[in-house]
């Protein structure tokens, strides 16, 4: 594929999409986005052309991809709340593929989720498997990246973990805390995806990084690398919830949802795959010790506080 040409990013000035955009730039590719978020801050916004992630008008979507050859889709919504949820994200995703079909685009590179399901119980896994069908349906040429967890500078989930390690002298964790995950530096996957948007060959693979967790075992490593040796309690769901939810009440977040505590305690976070990332999680705490935490990073805020 001849990368002169034009791809186009959803949400390239929220997490994932950022870094596939800047690499994409890096390597002399014109760059789309499309996004809700067009007035967030962001080093290269400049050399990007910006369009609204416009679900409502499918013809506008569709004008949005023109002149694209390749699709790195990131749109997803994490959980259910007032506003938003799974289905919705289903529906828009499959609008999305459409426009992209319609406006002449040859190639999605998808994010999804290691170990989706159509039959999964679990709307986020479910969910993503219709998606993976639709895009394995649509004539399009694809590569579906499953990611486990990210992690990175804008990182919530790992970032929360060292944020409530540093916060609170005991630590909550869910059932035995033997479940596993396999995080992925954003970088890493940003490459995968970017290599992927480079080929023509149909690909689903899944992208995590070296090193393999037990929950406890990834909350004890932040812990003593941050200076946070704390007390891990382990807790039923109902109980871990009814806290995550004070603390949620407290910074005006969901800290955590039911759904995502079933999924992470059903292993669904881990595969048996090679990994496709190179840095360390473990390295990456060492190097960023000093800063990762020391914020909340609030999931909620990001969706309204869009600049
Ligand atoms: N982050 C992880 O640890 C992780 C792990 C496994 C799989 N994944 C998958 O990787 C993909 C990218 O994840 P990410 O963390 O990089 O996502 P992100 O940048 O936070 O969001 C990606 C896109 O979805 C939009 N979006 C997210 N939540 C939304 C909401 N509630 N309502 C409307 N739009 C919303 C964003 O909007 P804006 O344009 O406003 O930014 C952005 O365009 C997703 O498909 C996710 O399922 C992520």
């Amino acid at each position: 594929m001849d990368s002169s040409t034009t791809h186009a990013v959803t949400g390239a000035f929220g997490y994932s999409g950022k870094y596939i955009a800047r690499l994409l730039l890096e390597k002399g590719v014109s760059v789309h986005t499309l996004t809700n978020s067009k007035d967030r801050p962001t080093e290269y916004a400049e050399q990007i052309t910006v369009h609204p992630l416009k679900f409502d008008d499918e013809d506008e979507l569709a004008r949005s991809l023109e002149g694209c050859s390749v699709l790195y889709n990131t749109y997803w919504i994490r959980f259910n709340y007032k506003t938003a949820n799974h289905s919705i994200a289903v529906e828009n995703s499959l609008k999305l593929f459409e426009a992209a079909k319609k406006a002449g685009v040859q190639r999605i590179v998808h994010s999804s989720i290691t170990n989706p399901d159509i039959n999964s119980p679990l709307p986020y896994f479910s969910g993503k498997a219709i998606l993976e069908q639709a895009i394995k349906d649509s004539g399009l040429s694809y590569a579906i990246l499953r990611p486990a967890i990210l992690f990175g500078e804008e990182d919530i989930l790992i970032n929360n973990i060292a944020w409530t390690l540093r916060k609170f002298p005991i630590v909550g964790i869910f059932g035995d805390g033997k479940y596993k995950l396999q995080p992925i530096w954003v970088d890493d996957y940003a490459r995968m995806a970017v290599e992927q948007g480079m080929k023509t060959e149909n690909i689903i693979m899944d992208a995590v990084g070296p090193e393999t967790f037990a929950y406890t075992d990834l909350v004890k490593m932040i812990g003593k690398i941050i200076g946070r040796n704390r007390i891990l309690l382990r807790m039923p769901d109902w109980f871990g919830l009814m806290m995550t939810k004070i603390i949620g009440a407290m910074v005006h977040d969901i800290l955590v949802t039911k759904t995502e505590i079933k999924g992470l305690k059903s292993n669904l976070l881990h595969v048996d795959s090679e990994p496709r990332g190179t840095k360390k999680l473990t390295e990456w705490i060492e190097e960023n010790k000093s800063t990762v935490g020391m914020k909340y990073a609030n999931e909620l805020q990001r969706r309204t506080d869009r600049a």
